[in-house]
């Protein structure tokens, strides 16, 4: 997830972004260099491993950045506080990604962006079919990971205004069908 293409896709997710924010699925802070202009971060993982791998990413930064050891289906911040939500490759695997997305769309303020690359369900119904055959095995091998979340509609469906959005295959195709995007609480 360190790869050149990962990494333009991180940078075209957060580099625009200003304001007070969080990342839900922070992992080990692998976004971090790439924010320009923001003015505080709160990093949400609920991995106690990951929380202890990010401390090194954290010292290159010169915002202020809280972690938070905690699932995005229960964010422990105020509603209508924050600037913008970031999530790459995170819906995938939270337990229950409709939740989490109605807790990211509580703390957004009104106008707040929720700005996302994530990878699911395929157009194509015949690799979608292999995607559902293969989620259960991803879900035990790759973390929870599952390859077939129509993430398009669990956004809207939270509420969202897509603002923009694109989809592309990348990499092996039941594994890279992406979505880049960003959705607007929008009341
Ligand atoms: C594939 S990793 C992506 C990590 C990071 N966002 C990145 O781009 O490198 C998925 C992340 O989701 C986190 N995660 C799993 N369940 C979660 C939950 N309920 N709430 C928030 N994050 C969760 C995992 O601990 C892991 O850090």
């Amino acid at each position: 997830m360190q790869s050149k293409d990962f990494k333009r896709h991180r940078i075209d997710v957060v580099s625009g972004l200003s304001g007070i924010g969080l990342e839900i699925g922070f992992g080990s802070g692998l976004n971090l260099p790439y924010y320009k202009s923001i003015t505080r971060l709160y990093g949400l993982d609920p991995s106690k491993e990951l929380y202890e791998m990010a401390h090194k990413n954290l010292q290159a930064v010169t915002f202020p950045i809280e972690q938070i050891l905690g699932s995005a289906e229960h964010i422990p911040l105020p509603e209508n506080s924050l600037d913008f939500v970031v999530s790459t490759w995170t819906l995938c695997t939270i337990p229950h990604p409709d939740l989490a997305l109605k807790e990211v769309f509580r703390v957004l303020k009104p106008g707040g962006k929720f700005c996302f690359i994530e990878h699911g369900k395929s157009p194509k119904t015949f690799i979608w079919r292999i995607q559902n055959l293969l989620t259960p095995i991803s879900k035990c091998i790759a973390g929870g990971c599952h390859l077939n979340r129509d993430i398009e509609h669990l956004i809207r469906d939270a509420g969202f205004k897509i603002q923009n959005l694109e989809k592309f295959s990348q990499g092996p195709k039941p594994l890279g069908f992406m979505y880049k995007g960003v959705g607007i609480k929008s009341l």
